[in-house]
């Protein structure tokens, strides 16, 4: 969901959701001021959910991870930090963050059953055309006892609203295109194939600081919290335990 405009001047014109435009927005990623300025944001928000490693060894697996956001909020956590996502442009730039770069679809993840103490599906759930079978492999990574931290958008008209028709239009918002809000996840299905796969997830909606995200439009600097939201109807993280 970034906030920022494209450092590329013309944009080739894609198909909605196409990971291709993650090719043509490489140079943004690690940009505080570029269009994947929010994504850093809800990495760290995420990260904020992932507690210390209570074991030498262990594996946070990190699905659809982008050039690796999360990695600077990890350290010091104890984690060996492997990445799994379809762009190679994206994963060559995770791979110069630490982390361990594998190169696969979230729906058919190229990794051993229950390899993973954490999964983190950050900003991915609402890019795949199949969530049943991502949750499953998300949950089928995850070791009994291991921590599922996911955040996405929710299939709702608001999110729509807020996520595509205004955000795209606005200065700053996220790249048109980026998003098929056909994909967007309800949250009723992504709860009931947790829990079907041995997780019970827990929802909480989270949006950016009004205050911080004025400062950032004006300065294009600085971090912007991710607060607590009075509804889980746009952007929401959810955590559980695998049983
Ligand atoms: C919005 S970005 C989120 C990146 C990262 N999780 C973060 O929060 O910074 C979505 C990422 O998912 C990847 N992606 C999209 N569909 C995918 C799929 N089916 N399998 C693996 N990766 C996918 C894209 O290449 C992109 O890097």
């Amino acid at each position: 969901m970034p906030l920022a405009q494209s450092t590329r001047a013309t944009p080739a014109r894609r198909a909605r959701n196409d990971p291709a435009q993650y090719d043509d927005l490489a140079a943004d990623w690690w940009r505080p001021d570029g269009v994947f300025a929010m994504l850093h944001w809800i990495a760290e928000a995420r990260a904020a959910l992932v507690p210390p490693a209570t074991r030498d060894g262990a594996v946070l697996v990190d699905l659809g991870c982008g050039a690796g956001l999360m990695a600077p909020h990890l350290s010091g956590k104890g984690y060996r930090h492997v990445g799994v996502d379809v762009t190679s442009s994206a994963l060559g730039q995770a791979a110069q963050h630490g982390v361990l770069a594998v190169r696969g679809d979230v729906a058919a993840v190229p990794l051993a059953d229950g390899c993973a103490d954490v999964v983190a599906a950050g900003e991915i759930l609402e890019h795949v055309p199949d969530l049943a079978a991502t949750v499953g492999e998300a949950c089928r990574l995850l070791r009994p006892g291991g921590l599922l931290v996911i955040d996405t958008l929710a299939a709702t008209a608001l999110a729509r609203l807020i996520a595509v028709t205004l955000a795209e239009r606005l200065p700053g918002g996220p790249p048109p295109g980026i998003h098929d809000p056909a994909l967007f996840v309800d949250r009723a299905a992504l709860v009931r194939e947790c829990a079907r796969h041995g997780v019970d997830l827990r929802l909480r909606g989270i949006r950016p600081s009004v205050r911080d995200l004025l400062r950032w439009l004006r300065t294009r600097r600085g971090v912007v919290r991710m607060v607590q939201a009075p509804t889980t109807a746009v952007l929401f993280q959810a955590v559980g335990r695998r049983r």
